[in-house]
């Protein structure tokens, strides 16, 4: 169970002499030393008497060596603190064996064997929450990544794949539901116990494996594929909770139709079950016919959840289920090509969400989360390539990185090859890899060879880290637009002198008279420097550039602020048009918290933004939830990026000060707004959604300009909701205006929700991440809460990782928001390593600060390095934030 190891000698002494020389640095692994398996494993058959503090295993593995695979006289069975009881090799004693560090290394002479393993775990002493752990008195698991050495030795790697047969037996008091993957196939009882029986027909690694045993209820359905296989569909939670699975159940048969339709992919098995967790480090995974999920991807409502916990719901729903074919039927043959596997699964789910919902929306969402995580990673210490190229603990590069630009590298082959092509391409690849355990070579050879692209340049992608920037200049030359364009990839750790990668920018040339173009152009650049004529221009046009955000790149150039005034009202592509709006308020943020703005010059950018807001108000052609986008303001994290050595309290006065003057300057169109949406009851159609967001804007603006006003009506709000997203956005409103109207409504909400747990998770986060001058204090009152505990990740994100991210807080001039983290970390890293390390990130941000905050923040990273014992995740992460 415990993650710190002491290094021991064959025969038990401690090695002194190691211990002193490095006393806590884990190996690196590196993907060039990637070697075969020398053994397979055919037929795994796993035994298990369940039990909430004790749990015994008998795996049972037939294997014989890899023709493959340099043979060995041994094989290596992974290990991280299951208690072996006995190992047997054909029914009797094993040739020889031996521990090397966590892993059993068992003798093997002839060419196929039968190993029968025995072991012990402690499901309820399982804090770190992989492998088989309790979790509100029912048993679930968590194998990906290196989870199920935890349950038993075995090659714990994505490259063994083998067939499970399972007997699960426990008390049938405590586990009346006993799920595994694939089919039951055979129960029973015996007394007090009962027993199941699961085969799986499907090949597989160990980290999808999964079992769950409790005390559950399910949503049950049918869906009927393409070729009529009948499907038993069944969504698992506890008594109670029944009433929230409708949405997941539905998004669930949409996920299925949509991959038949949109990629020509058919579910293999007669079930598949759903099981909602409160106990879980990440958001839900994809085993193999029995996903599990973090109730809060679960669980939906309107009275208990808001519009964007329903988007979550189905776009996580939908990740996983995709997975079943970009993941398990073709699995990855190590975990550098992790993003063979995510990158692809999440363009998949937001080609999904996409269109489910609206698509500018989801793109505009898409980006956002882009830039607010994954452009911070990607110019920080952390920063490493979509496959990279080495780790010390595979957790840690579950990462924005790996997922998210993952997936845009995708949507750009994408872009490049057409819809139709690209669907060629991915047709080949899953015929092609079908059972296999693959790379992402494997992925980019079926692309260029089905949609027939060259993608020799391409392959850069995956190598090189760092966000290329792009500088952009428009000429007019003799009747022609002459459009400049040049790359640079920035330095990253590790890596330097990059080369020039192909960069697909749509662009559109707006004519400035009839504020019109004549067709969107697809253009790469993929060389240092390149120049692009077009002809046919009397004057110089307006250039709309990297439209529907087609590269993941920042894009830097000279505009006059009254092309972004003019881009903001008449691009026709509602992303670039977002993208206006926001650089009209980014530049000006940016310009007036460096000190650079004049007082006219502050007038004269403040203007146009208001023009420009007020433009996006009164046009009729706006759907709400787009018009939602237009109207709101650039986050701070994303201003703070955008400048060298950055003073958050700066921005923050700068961007409250912008806040008061729009809520001043458009009061009344404001105000018109939230009557009118005011009117629209609710209804999960985009008109109603697309009402809520404008209310809530419209008080987010009131809250900066006249705060006693917007307290009333956020109050007022607040008690007439009939749906949570009004009330969230009221009392996130509220909890950052020091009111009366704020203790009360505070109250009321945790009064009214205090049984259930992800609103209640909703009342921490909100109060962390509040505008209030003593969210610090507040965070730490917090902590001391009855319903606090280190033990629940949800719980710990909802109050931390708010905090984390509110830059008011965090960043408060006194370092203090610092050194909460740091505690926390220290505090929850023996707990629960993997959700301590994802909290080191925000500290390794010092080189982007001013100097003073900047060895603050320096100095906590420093105190968590020293500490006696850390994680191999937290380790990790520190180092590589200091180095
Ligand atoms: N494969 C899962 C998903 O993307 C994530 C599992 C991550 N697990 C972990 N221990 N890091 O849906
Ligand atoms: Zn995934």
């Amino acid at each position: 169970m415990d993650i710190a190891r002491t290094p021991t000698t064959p025969d038990g002494n401690i090695e002194m002499a190691d211990a002193a020389v490095e006393p806590k640095a884990p190996p690196e692994i590196r993907r060039e030393d990637y070697t075969p398996f020398a053994w397979l494993v055919p037929a795994t058959r796993l035994d298990f008497e369940l039990g909430i503090d004790k749990t015994r295993i008998t795996a049972t593995l037939e294997v014989e060596r890899n023709p493959a695979a340099d043979p060995t006289p041994t094989i290596r069975l992974n290990g991280d603190g299951p208690k072996l009881v006995s190992l047997k090799c054909d029914g009797g004693d094993c040739a020889g064996h031996t521990m090397d560090g966590d892993d059993l290394v068992v003798t093997l002479e002839g060419d196929s064997h039968t190993i029968e393993i025995v072991t012990e775990i402690e499901p309820s002493a399982n804090s770190q929450l992989m492998g088989l752990y309790a979790s509100n008195g029912m048993l679930c698991t968590q194998c990906e990544s290196e989870g199920f050495r935890r349950i038993t030795f075995f090659p714990d790697r994505p490259d063994v794949l083998s067939t499970y047969t399972v007997k699960m037996s426990g008390p049938k008091a405590l586990f009346p539901i006993l799920l595994c993957n694939g089919n039951k196939v055979d129960e029973g009882s015996d007394g007090d116990d009962h027993w199941a029986e699961w085969h799986d027909p499907w090949p597989k690694p160990s980290y999808l494996f999964a079992l769950v045993a409790g005390d559950l209820v399910a949503r049950n359905d049918s869906f009927t594929t393409m070729n009529g296989r009948e499907v038993e569909l069944n969504v698992w939670v506890r008594d109670g909770d029944l009433e929230r699975t409708e949405h997941a159940m539905e998004s669930l048969k949409r996920s299925m139709k949509w991959d038949e339709e949109v990629f020509g992919r058919e579910y293999d098995l007669d079930l598949y079950n759903i099981v909602a967790v409160s106990d879980f480090n990440m958001g839900a995974m994809e085993n193999k016919g029995l996903n599990v999920f973090n109730t809060k991807y679960v669980l939906a409502d309107p009275e208990t959840a808001t519009d964007g916990d329903f988007d979550g719901v189905e776009g996580v729903i939908g990740h996983e289920y995709f997975h079943n074919w970009s993941g398990n039927r073709i699995t990855c043959r190590d975990w550098f090509q992790l993003s063979l596997k995510e990158g692809f699964t999440v363009l998949r789910d937001q080609l999904f969400s996409q269109d489910m919902g609206s698509e500018p929306v989801k793109r505009i969402e898409d980006v956002r989360v882009l830039r607010g995580a994954q452009f911070p990673e990607d110019s920080g210490p952390l920063a490493h390539p979509i496959r990279p190229d080495s780790y010390r603990e595979i957790s840690n590069f579950y990462t924005a990185t790996v997922y998210n630009k993952g997936a845009e590298v995708i949507r750009m082959m994408r872009t490049m090859a057409g819809e139709g092509a690209f669907r060629k391409g991915t047709d080949l690849y899953f015929d092609r890899h079908d059972g296999e355990a693959a790379t992402c070579e494997d992925f980019i050879k079926s692309i260029e060879d089905g949609a027939g692209l060259d993608l020799t340049q391409f392959r850069l992608w995956y190598s090189q880290a760092g966000t290329p920037r792009v500088s952009v200049e428009l000429a007019h030359e003799g009747g022609e637009a002459v459009l400049t364009l040049s790359q640079v990839v920035p330095d990253t750790p590790g890596q330097t002198g990059k080369k020039p990668m192909p960069i697909p920018l749509k662009i559109a040339l707006f004519d400035r008279e009839s504020a019109e173009h004549s067709g969107e152009q697809l253009v790469v650049l993929d060389t240092e420097s390149d120049t692009f004529r077009f002809p046919g221009f009397a004057q110089l046009p307006v250039l709309s550039i990297n439209r529907t955000f087609s590269a993941p790149v920042t894009i830097s150039r000279n505009i006059e602020r009254s092309d972004l005034v003019f881009l903001a009202r008449h691009d026709d592509d509602p992303f670039a048009r977002y993208e206006a709006m926001q650089d009209l308020m980014v530049g000006h943020l940016v310009a007036a918290s460096k000190g650079e703005l004049g007082d006219e010059e502050r007038a004269a950018g403040t203007t146009d933004i208001v023009t420009a807001l007020r433009s996006v108000i009164a046009d009729e052609a706006l759907d709400d939830l787009m018009r939602g986008e237009l109207l709101s303001m650039p986050s701070q994290t994303y201003i703070m990026e955008q400048i060298e050595a950055a003073d958050p309290g700066r921005i923050f006065e700068e961007r409250e000060s912008l806040k008061a003057t729009i809520g001043t300057e458009l009061k009344d169109e404001l105000h018109r707004l939230y009557e009118r949406a005011e009117a629209v009851p609710y209804s999960q159609s985009a008109e109603a959604k697309g009402a809520r967001k404008l209310k809530t804007l419209v008080l987010v603006y009131a809250a900066a300009s006249d705060p006693q006003k917007a307290a009333e009506l956020a109050a007022h709000q607040y008690d007439r909701a009939d749906n949570m997203t009004d009330r969230q956005g009221a009392l996130m409103v509220l909890t950052g205006i020091d009111s009366a109207e704020r203790t009360g409504r505070l109250l009321d909400f945790y009064n009214r929700y205090r049984d259930n747990a992800l609103v209640v998770d909703k009342w921490f986060s909100l109060q962390a991440m509040s505008l209030h001058p003593n969210v610090i204090e507040h965070v730490k009152a917090l902590a001391q809460h009855e319903d606090f505990t280190m033990k629940n990740p949800n719980r710990v994100r909802s109050l931390y990782m708010g905090f984390a991210v509110n830059p008011h807080g965090f960043h408060a001039a006194s370092g203090e928001g610092y050194r909460l983290i740091a505690d926390l970390i220290l505090e929850l890293d023996p707990i629960n390593a993997q959700t301590a390390a994802r909290f080191v990130p925000s500290l390794g941000r010092w080189r982007k600060m001013e100097p003073v905050r900047s060895a603050m923040m320096r100095e906590q990273l420093e105190r968590i390095a020293a500490a006696p014992k850390l994680s191999r995740d937290t380790f990790e992460q520190v180092t590589r934030s200091l180095g």
